[in-house]
């Protein structure tokens, strides 16, 4: 049974942008819950995935340098380790990802299935062409998309129906890759078993989901929206995955999303007992140490979110007050939440600059703050700039240095108020 211990107010859909000022939104109410079972925290209401996963998504992987590059590395990783290809050294550098902690034996011929493929930013990193890798992708923009650049790609949600199609298909994939998206799926078992009964015999499920422990750590609520039904920990995925038969096998801590964990399994019935590294009992130890099994560690950070929004409201006033320009940076589905839980609309923050071409002339969701085309030009009578895209603030420093030469101040909520 889920107890709630967060609630973030009426919401809209944090990544449909508006045509007009005024125009009626769809919302619901974001409230967060915790599972003593599972020990999962998840939304207390989900929002039909139909609603926000369809022809019309903007969320596009690729209009970022930092996750094109992560995607590299991780196809890299996948293609020499798991699927016995030879790649070039560059490829793999950056995490720990290591040929050791593998058991696998390469050469293994066989494809990868994504689940999620968006734009296609893990799946370009793949000779188009040779089947290599196959995507599910629901939104018929981005099928379409890497459908026409030559990736196979089903325009369905992953569910039993899907992973059955697929099977009869394709065969067995060797690997099944999912990125920010098995936390979009309301029913994990579904989910999880589909991967488990379509996996080749020894075979990996590899995915990537924000760390629960690292939202907290960074006190970053704002990743908590609509789209993600569910925040993981190590914990409640190795309660949730064994008992539809996978077994984590791997964790690694990857600084993608201000904090992620990439979670490799294998089906029960293929582990030999080495084929456990010791990151997971380590990253379920540190979760416990922290109290991510407690419901009175959620309590406590519930309090720090409303100081948060306190301290927030605060600043943007008193800058309003004193005459400073304040715009944001990165129309996110993250400052969707914040923009809306504190009631942050264009009197606060007088428009949002974003590189991606379907959210630039429209409205931020709820608020109604103009999302303008990124140009430099647009910064130089500002004074603040909030970073709705915090996560990418190393890139985003490194771009506009101009801006910081000449006196601005990029502005974060998380972990807490701050200049950076
Ligand atoms: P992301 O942080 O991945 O968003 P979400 O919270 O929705 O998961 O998205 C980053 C957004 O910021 C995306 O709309 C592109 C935009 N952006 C820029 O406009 N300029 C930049 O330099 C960067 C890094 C991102």
């Amino acid at each position: 049974m889920k107890q709630q211990f967060l609630d973030l107010g009426k919401q809209p859909l944090a990544n449909v942008f508006l045509d007009t000022q005024d125009e009626k939104e769809f919302t619901y109410n974001l409230k967060v819950g915790f599972d003593e079972e599972t020990k999962l925290v998840s939304l207390m209401e989900y929002v039909d995935s139909g609603l926000m996963f369809n022809d019309t998504y903007t969320y596009s992987a690729s209009m970022s340098e930092t996750m094109k590059k992560h995607f590299k590395e991780v196809a890299g990783f996948i293609y020499s380790n798991l699927l016995g290809g030879t790649i070039s050294e560059g490829h793999l550098r950056g995490y720990q990802f290591d040929r050791q902690a593998y058991k696998f034996d390469a050469p293994i011929d066989g494809y990868i299935l994504e689940i999620g493929s968006n734009d296609g930013v893990f799946m370009k990193q793949f000779v188009s062409n040779d089947n290599l890798v196959v995507g599910v992708e629901p939104c018929g923009n981005f099928s379409d998309i890497t459908n026409q650049l030559g990736y196979k790609t089903y325009e369905r949600f992953w569910n039993k129906e899907t992973s059955e199609i697929i099977k009869k298909e394709n065969g067995r994939p060797k690997v099944v890759f999912a990125a920010n998206c098995i936390c979009h799926i309301p029913d994990l078992d579904e989910t999880f078993s589909s991967v488990e009964s379509i996996l080749d015999k020894n075979g990996v499920f590899i995915f990537e989901d924000p760390s629960l422990l690292e939202m907290i750590n960074r006190n970053s609520f704002d990743q908590i929206y609509d789209e993600h039904a569910h925040i993981f920990s190590v914990l409640s995925l190795n309660n949730i995955l064994s008992r539809n038969n996978l077994t984590i096998i791997k964790v690694i801590n990857s600084p993608v999303h201000g904090g992620s964990n990439i979670i490799i399994a294998k089906r029960t019935v293929d582990l030999n007992e080495t084929d456990i590294d010791p990151s997971v009992k380590t990253n379920i130890d540190n979760e416990q140490i922290f109290g991510l099994d407690k419901f009175e560690t959620f309590q406590r950070w519930s309090k720090k979110i409303e100081d948060n929004k306190t301290d927030l409201l605060i600043l943007l006033n008193n800058l309003k007050k004193s005459g400073k320009k304040v715009i944001s940076y990165g129309a996110t589905s993250k400052s969707t939440t914040v923009f809306n839980y504190c009631g942050i609309d264009s009197r606060l923050i007088e428009f949002i600059l974003d590189t991606t071409p379907a959210k630039q002339g429209k409205f931020s969701p709820g608020m109604h703050i103009p999302v303008i085309k990124y140009s430099p030009e647009l910064m130089n009578d500002v004074s603040y700039v909030f970073l709705g895209a915090w996560n990418f603030v190393e890139e985003i420093k490194n771009k506009e240095s101009n801006f910081v030469k000449n006196g601005g101040k990029f502005l974060t909520h998380v972990p807490k108020i701050m200049m950076v």
